[in-house]
């Protein structure tokens, strides 16, 4: 079956319970995403743009709404079926990279292969190739102590790329890095997902990455709303 990164959220809901306090964070959400989209994702902190993207990968589960992605209801799978679609559809950029502190820069990139039961060598290789591709081909040996913020966090994007998924999201991925080093991932990010026609959407503040956009969205008291070109120049 052709990989077809179509997602669908509908009415999606989600509030947290903080003591006898209940905080809407998302309200009756609406949005239809089209394969290859390339979105960004506005918000200020605390809007909720972290708990949208946790709901789409199926980490977390709304109170109400679903989540469709390319045909399949996340709140039909159990929690190993969705596990197993995340592994195979989704590759997460986290906001603090959530690298694995025990394994170097390659078997970092080589987990989400190895999770998907990739065991031939050709296919493995890939993870190299994703080094390369950005610029950390001769660090596969370092551990993730030993690089910086910038390299940590293209490591990550690696990672999230190497097993080739449909869909990738992106949390702040330019978030902890310098203007330049963040221009950088920008252009590394953008060139790998547009290569290979994968569909992403991209959280963050800054709206300045809404210049890669193919539409962008802003979330606001709950809900979402579509960014006229003429507001992202302001
Ligand atoms: N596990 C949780 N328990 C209680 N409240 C939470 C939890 N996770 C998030 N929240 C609250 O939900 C709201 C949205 O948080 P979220 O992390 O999605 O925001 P964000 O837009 O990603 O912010 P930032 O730009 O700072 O990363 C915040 O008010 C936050 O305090
Ligand atoms: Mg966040």
């Amino acid at each position: 079956m052709k990989d077809k990164a179509y997602i669908r959220l509908n009415k999606l809901t989600k509030s947290y319970q903080e003591g006898d306090k209940t905080r809407a964070v998302l309200d009756d959400l609406e949005l239809s995403i089209t394969e290859g989209e390339l979105i960004v994702l506005l918000g200020r902190s605390g809007s909720g743009k972290s708990t949208l993207l946790n709901l789409v990968s199926g980490i977390d589960k709304p109170d109400s709404g679903a989540v469709i992605i390319g045909g399949t209801n996340l709140a039909e799978l159990n929690e190993k079926e969705r596990t197993l679609f995340r592994r195979k559809n989704i590759g997460f950029v986290f906001q603090s990279f959530n690298l694995i502190s025990t394994l170097n820069a390659y078997e970092n990139v080589l987990l989400p292969l190895k999770l998907k039961g990739v065991t031939d060598e050709e296919t493995l290789s890939k993870a190299d190739q994703f080094l390369q591709d950005v610029g950390l081909g001769d660090r596969g040996d370092s551990y993730p102590d030993r690089l910086s913020g910038g390299e940590q966090q293209r490591v990550a994007i690696a990672r999230a790329l190497a097993h080739e998924p449909m869909l990738i999201l992106a949390d702040e991925p330019t978030g902890n890095l310098d203007y330049e080093t963040g221009k950088q991932i920008l252009d590394i990010l953008e060139n790998l997902v547009r290569k290979n026609g994968r569909t992403i959407i991209l959280a963050t503040h800054d709206r300045d990455i809404c210049k890669i956009a193919d539409r962008v969205l802003e979330i606001r008291g709950g809900k979402l709303t579509e960014v006229e070109d003429s507001a992202v120049q302001l």
